[in-house]
């Protein structure tokens, strides 16, 4: 039997329509979400990331507003702006794109933010907050693939997962979450020593290691359910070739965009599999639509209001 394709990009659709109404119906109070972005320097990427961010705010109906500052922004200059953001009013959420630049303390700026505008959820008292199982802003990505599961009615309650990465961004919320959810939950890593013999066990295999095909289908349990957090950009044709050995479609994209993105899995695996995340158009689509659902969702709580939108996400 063929796996099935857990498409990200319908889902995400989906969430942002229901962002969209709920949106509507806050406009109906007077109240608009507000969403900030603070961009500083001009990395690439992050200025795509960004770019996408207050655009997707925008066609919703959000409140948007990019603050970009030079890469020399002292710590105490943005740590001044973090601060009349929090005292403004119109100002649901906040996020400061990361990396910053090395000159500045990513851990005091992240901690600058107001908790209640955290739409990131990575300040500690919603890490706190999210261990203890308590309604907190959950960092977008892990709760982006929550929603996948819980949209394909992907029971967790029981089963064995297992998580490769352990970052604070992914892996540990990620494994957070499942376990709350009911998961058993083994969270893998570098120093793990036999990592084939942890992800051969798990009926829910997570990965976010940054690391192109990773995962081989040795490494997967038949039936399994397997969810790429890896975007990975290939850059030559012999990258490609390797990668995905016989398949042209893959090789023509490559030549017309120059590169390809892949994920941590490499596509043999998916043989395997009940159902996969796609790369691209699986996890990585959900980041924006969990980030306006956080918007909307700080600007409820801060009003102490409940949701209005049945059944979406927390
Ligand atoms: N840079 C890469 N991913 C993220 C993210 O999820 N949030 C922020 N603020 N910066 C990022």
């Amino acid at each position: 039997m063929s796996a099935r394709v857990l498409d990200g990009t319908a889902i995400a659709a989906e969430i942002k329509e229901e962002v969209r109404r709920e949106v509507e119906t806050l406009a109906q109070s007077g109240i608009v979400p507000g969403l900030t972005v603070v961009l500083v320097g001009s990395d690439p990427a992050s200025e795509i990331y960004v770019r996408s961010k207050v655009k997707t705010s925008a066609e919703l109906g959000l409140a948007s507003n990019l603050i970009t500052l030079g890469i020399d922004v002292s710590q105490a200059e943005l740590l001044n702006i973090l601060q009349r953001l929090n005292d403004d009013d119109a100002v649901d959420g906040i996020l400061v794109q990361l990396p910053l630049p090395r000159h500045i303390d990513t851990r005091a700026i992240l901690e600058a933010v107001d908790p209640d505008k955290d739409v990131d959820g990575f300040h500690p008292v919603n890490v706190g907050r999210l261990t203890i199982g308590q309604e907190s802003l959950v960092p977008c990505t892990p709760a982006g693939v929550m929603e996948v599961l819980r949209r394909q009615g992907i029971a967790v309650r029981g089963k064995d997962c297992v998580m490769v990465g352990r970052s604070d961004i992914v892996g540990k919320p990620m494994s957070t979450l499942l376990l709350n959810a009911g998961a058993t939950v083994a969270v893998c890593h570098k120093e793990t020593r036999d990592l084939p013999d942890y992800t051969r066990r798990a009926e829910l295999l997570v990965v976010a290691t940054g690391v192109p095909g990773l995962i081989t289908p040795d490494m997967v349990r038949e039936g399994a359910v397997l969810i790429d957090v890896g975007i990975n950009r290939l850059d030559t044709r012999a990258q490609v070739e390797r990668f995905f050995p016989d398949n042209p479609a893959k090789l023509a994209t490559f030549q017309k965009r120059g590169s390809l993105l892949v994920g941590d899995f490499a596509p043999q695996s998916y043989a395997k599999a009940s159902a996969y995340t796609p790369v691209p158009g699986g996890v990585g689509a959900l980041t924006i639509a969990m980030l306006m659902h956080n918007t909307v969702k700080a600007a409820r709580m801060r009003r102490r209001l409940r949701a209005a939108a049945v059944g979406g996400p927390a």
